[in-house]
This record gives structure tokens, C-alpha cells and sequence, in this order.
């Protein structure tokens, strides 16, 4: 258990990666049988793995991606991103695609339209959150073998999922649900922000206690999420300039309940 901790929280996500490094097809076949072991949705297994290992493929990849945040920047103001030009350093990038067909495999119901669309909506979820079983399965792969990784869903809207699909050759029902840069990262790994864990474990039912209100959310959006999402210190209560970004939540943010102060 504690080599497993010790593995999940070692799996980050890097942006920056060394130059010039290379990964070996075996060791990239070895990441892939970790997503593969991926539990799913009526073991439907609705994913396929595209490894590009190919240097001039890489920097087409790469070219899409910046593509990908020049609209970010254009048409999403304010989300705090790092600009995709670091994929050109990666010794491989996976693109995991998910096959929406699948999604008929999961429970439906014609008994009233009403139910059709509770049991539809939920075969989405189920779908997705399978999905992402195998990207976490290829990433903690990735970091087992003394590797980086990140996961970028930004490629999974329409225009980029279009620009993949095209220079990857999926067919068009396919959809690039997470992509998964591989490389050697450049600095050293750092930690990152995570809430304490007695905030979001419940012992047998919800504590109402725990409860984050809306206007905290909000707060986390506004003024945490940049921060939150780079800084390399787990523990808000670290951070220099924790007055500043937490505010009246600061006792919010670090103790096991939610109180304003
Ligand atoms: C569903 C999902 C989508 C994500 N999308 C992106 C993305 O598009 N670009 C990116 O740089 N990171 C993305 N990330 C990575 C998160 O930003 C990262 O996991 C988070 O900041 C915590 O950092 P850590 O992974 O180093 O622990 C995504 C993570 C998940 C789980």
C-alpha cells in the first residue's frame, strides 16, 4: 500500500519537458497494458490508444496544440494555461480516443422518455469516467517508470478533436478524450496543492459540515484556481501569499471544516 501511495503521489503534471530524450516501444507498450487494465463500464473497453513516437509527428501534434491555446487565449479569458509548445519536447504522446458507441452497452430505458434521458445522461458519465480510469492507469504507468506525464482534455473540443483526427487518421466517431504527453521532466518534481483529506472523507454519511458554500467555490474560482493549479506546495497554509489568495477563507481552505476566519 505504501509503494502505491507513494506512486500516486509522485504521478504529477509536467509541462516542461528535456530535449532530446527517448523512450523505448517497449516501454511505451508497457504504459498502454496499464491502460488496458483499466476497469470500464460493462467492460466495454470503449478506448483506443494512439502512441506517436514519430519526432515529425510530434511536432504536428504540437503544432495542433498551439492551435488549441491560441483559441483558449482568444475565446476563454482568464483560464490560467501554459502554452503547448513544451509538447515538442515529449518522447511520446498518447492520445487516448473514446468510441461513443459504446455507450449503448449501459443501462437504457424506454419505459418513459423521462427515463431515457436519466439513463442516457448517465451512460455518458459512465463512458467518461472509464475513460479517465485508463488515462490515470497509463499515467501512474508513466510515473512507475520514472517518467512525466500530463493530461490535457483541452483536445477533446470539437476544432482540435477535427485537427487530430485528421493527422492521426481515427475515425470520426472516435474523440480524443485525454491527451498524454511522455518526456523527462526538466526541473524536479515538485508537489502540488490538494485539500486535506479530512475534508473530503465521510464517515458513513455526508458531514454537512464539510460542505464547501457556493460563495467559497466562487472565491476558489476566481482568486485560488491559478494559483491552485502550478503552485508546487501542497499546503495552502504554505504559501507566502496565503492572506492574500485565501481571504476570509484562509481557515476554510486548511482545517477538516469549512468556517470562514
Ligand atoms: C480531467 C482532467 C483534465 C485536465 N486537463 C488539462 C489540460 O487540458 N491541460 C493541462 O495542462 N492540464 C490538465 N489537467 C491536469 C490538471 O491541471 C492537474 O491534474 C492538476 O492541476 C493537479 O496537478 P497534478 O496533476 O500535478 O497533481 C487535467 C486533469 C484532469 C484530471
Amino acid at each position: 500500500m505504501n509503494s502505491f501511495l507513494g506512486l500516486a503521489r509522485m504521478r504529477r503534471s509536467v509541462r516542461e519537458f528535456e530535449s532530446g530524450r527517448l523512450v523505448s516501444r517497449e516501454d511505451l507498450l508497457a504504459i498502454c497494458e496499464a491502460g488496458r487494465w483499466a476497469p470500464s463500464g460493462a467492460n466495454t473497453q470503449p478506448w483506443h490508444f494512439v502512441v506517436v513516437d514519430d519526432p515529425a509527428l510530434i511536432a504536428k501534434v504540437t503544432q495542433v496544440f498551439v492551435r488549441q491555446t491560441e483559441r483558449l487565449d482568444a475565446n476563454v479569458p482568464k483560464f490560467p494555461h501554459v502554452h503547448k509548445k513544451f509538447l515538442a519536447n515529449t518522447m511520446a504522446i498518447i492520445v487516448v480516443c473514446g468510441d461513443p458507441r459504446y455507450q449503448a452497452a449501459y443501462p437504457q430505458s424506454e419505459a418513459s422518455a423521462e427515463l431515457k434521458r436519466e439513463y442516457a445522461e448517465n451512460s455518458l458519465r459512465i463512458w467518461l469516467v472509464g475513460l479517465g480510469a485508463a488515462v490515470q492507469n497509463i499515467q501512474l504507468a508513466v510515473a512507475a517508470a520514472g517518467l512525466t506525464s500530463s493530461w490535457l482534455s483541452g483536445g477533446g473540443e470539437d476544432t482540435t478533436n477535427r485537427d487530430l483526427q485528421k493527422l492521426l487518421g481515427y475515425p470520426d466517431c472516435l474523440r480524443a478524450v485525454g491527451t498524454i504527453p511522455v518526456g523527462v521532466p526538466e526541473k524536479g518534481i515538485a508537489s502540488r496543492y490538494r485539500r486535506p483529506l479530512g475534508q473530503m472523507v465521510h464517515w458513513n454519511k455526508y458531514e454537512p459540515e464539510k460542505f464547501r458554500p457556493d460563495e467559497m467555490v466562487d472565491h476558489y474560482v476566481k482568486e485560488v484556481r491559478q494559483f491552485a493549479m502550478y503552485r508546487g506546495e501542497e499546503n495552502v497554509s504554505k504559501w507566502d501569499d496565503a492572506d492574500k489568495r485565501l481571504g476570509e477563507w484562509r481557515k476554510a481552505f486548511t482545517s477538516e471544516t469549512i468556517e470562514r476566519g
